[in-house]
C-alpha cells in the first residue's frame, strides 16, 4: 500500500497534465509496455505494448471479448463447472452456451470437434492453468489438440489466466497464448489476485483485429481507464516491486495451502477427499459420502465461515457434493479455526 501510494502521488505531481487529461481507450502506454515485458519475462508471451489492452479487471475484458466475437446464433463452449460471470458476459452478447465436459485432465477438448459440427462455435472459454473451480491443470496433449482444433474449426479460445502467479508445484505452466501460432487465443489476465480486486486492473493480449474491436467497444462505455492508477502500477512493475510482492505472497499462500490441507486431513480424514492443488488460492474438496453441501454452507455461515458449495459453479444448476475453500486471505491460526467450525457445522 505504501509503495502504491508513493507511486500514485509521484505520478500525479510529476506528470499532472498527462495523467489528468483525456487519453485513449487502450490504456496508458507505459502500463501496456510494463505488462508486455512482465508477460514476456514470466509467461513466455511475446507481446508488445501495442498488443495489450488494459481493462477494468478481467470482467471487462471478458465482456468486451464476448461482444467483439459473438453474433446472435453463435455458440460458446464452456466447462460444465466454471466461472458464471464469464458465462453471463457471453450470454448477454447473444451466445448460446454449450457444455464441455471435464475430467481429471481438465476440459475434454476433443468434444469440441463434435460441438463445432453441431453448432456455429465461435469460441471456447477456459481457465486452463488452474481450472476454476476444480483447480485441475489442462493436460499438455489437450492443450496442443485444443489449438489444433481452434485453427481447423475456426473458433477462438478465450484463456482466462486469473491466478497465473500462484503456482507452487514446479514451474507454472505457460499459457496457451504463448504457443498459439494461428492467432486463435484471446489471453485475459488480472491484477485482482496479485494486488487487489478493488483496483480493477486487468489486461488482454489478442490478435490485432480482435484487440482493435475490443478497444473500440471499450471506448463506447468507458473512454479511458484511471490514468494515475495505471501510471502507479506501471511504476511498481518497472521497479520490480510487483514481482517481489508476488514472490512474498506466493511463499505465504503456499504455507497457507499446506496449513489448510493439514487441517482438513486432521478434522475430516477420508470424509473430505481433496486433491492437493498445484496452484491457485482455493481448494476443491469432495464430501464423502455426499452430504447436503448447501445446508452445510448455511450452517457454516452461521458459525462465521463462508465457503462456496459445488452447485454455485455448475452450468446445469444441479447440486454437487463439493466445497470450494479459499484460503489466501486467512493466516494459519484463522485457517485452523475455520476448519474447526467447518467440522462443527457439517450436516
Ligand atoms: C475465473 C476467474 N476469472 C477472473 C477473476 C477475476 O476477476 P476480475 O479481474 O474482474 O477481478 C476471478 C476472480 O475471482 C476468477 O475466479
Amino acid at each position: 500500500v505504501a509503495a502504491l501510494a508513493r507511486a500514485y502521488r509521484r505520478g500525479l505531481v510529476r506528470r499532472t497534465r498527462a495523467l489528468l487529461d483525456y487519453s485513449d481507450a487502450q490504456g496508458l502506454p507505459r502500463l501496456r509496455a510494463a505488462i508486455a515485458s512482465m508477460l514476456a519475462a514470466t509467461r513466455g508471451l511475446a507481446a508488445s505494448a501495442d498488443d495489450v489492452l488494459v481493462t477494468r479487471g478481467s470482467q471487462m475484458a471478458l465482456s468486451l471479448a464476448a461482444r467483439a466475437l459473438v453474433q446472435p446464433g453463435d455458440a460458446v463452449a464452456v466447462e460444465t463447472l466454471g466461472y458464471r460471470p464469464a458465462w453471463d458476459a457471453f450470454r448477454v452478447a447473444g451466445a448460446e452456451i454449450v457444455p464441455l465436459a471435464l475430467d481429471a485432465e481438465g476440459a475434454q477438448v476433443e468434444a469440441l470437434l463434435e460441438i463445432s459440427r453441431r453448432h456455429r462455435l465461435r469460441a471456447v472459454y477456459l481457465t486452463p492453468h488452474h481450472q476454476y473451480p476444480t483447480m485441475v491443470t489442462l493436460a499438455p496433449g489437450r492443450r496442443m489438440r485444443l489449438l489444433e482444433l481452434a485453427r481447423a474449426r475456426r473458433f477462438a479460445v478465450v484463456e482466462d489466466d486469473y491466478d497465473h502467479e500462484f503456482h507452487y508445484e514446479g514451474r507454472p505452466v505457460l499459457p496457451l497464448a504463448s504457443v498459439d501460432r494461428s492467432g486463435a487465443v484471446i489471453y485475459v489476465g488480472t491484477l485482482s489476485k496479485v494486488l487487489a480486486p478493488g483496483l480493477r486492473l486487468g489486461y488482454v493480449v489478442a490478435p490485432e483485429p480482435v484487440l482493435a474491436r475490443m478497444t473500440a467497444l471499450r471506448g463506447l462505455t468507458d473512454s479511458q481507464g484511471d490514468l494515475p492508477l495505471e501510471s502507479a502500477v506501471a511504476e511498481l512493475i518497472e521497479d520490480g516491486e510487483l514481482q517481489r510482492h508476488v514472490r512474498r505472497a506466493r511463499r505465504i499462500y503456499d504455507q497457507r495451502r499446506h496449513a489448510l490441507l493439514a487441517a482438513l486431513d486432521r478434522r475430516f480424514g477420508p470424509r473430505l477427499r481433496v486433491r492437493p492443488p498445484a496452484g491457485g488460492v482455493a481448494v476443491w474438496a469432495e464430501a464423502v459420502p455426499p452430504v447436503d453441501v448447501e445446508a452445510w454452507a448455511r450452517r457454516a455461515l452461521a458459525e462465521g465461515v463462508s465457503f462456496q458449495p459445488g452447485r454455485r459453479f455448475a452450468l446445469d444448476g444441479r447440486p454437487r457434493p463439493f466445497l470450494r475453500l479459499g484460503y489466501a486471505c486467512l493466516d494459519e491460526a484463522e485457517i485452523e479455526e475455520a476448519v474447526r467450525r467447518l467440522a462443527r457445522s457439517r450436516p
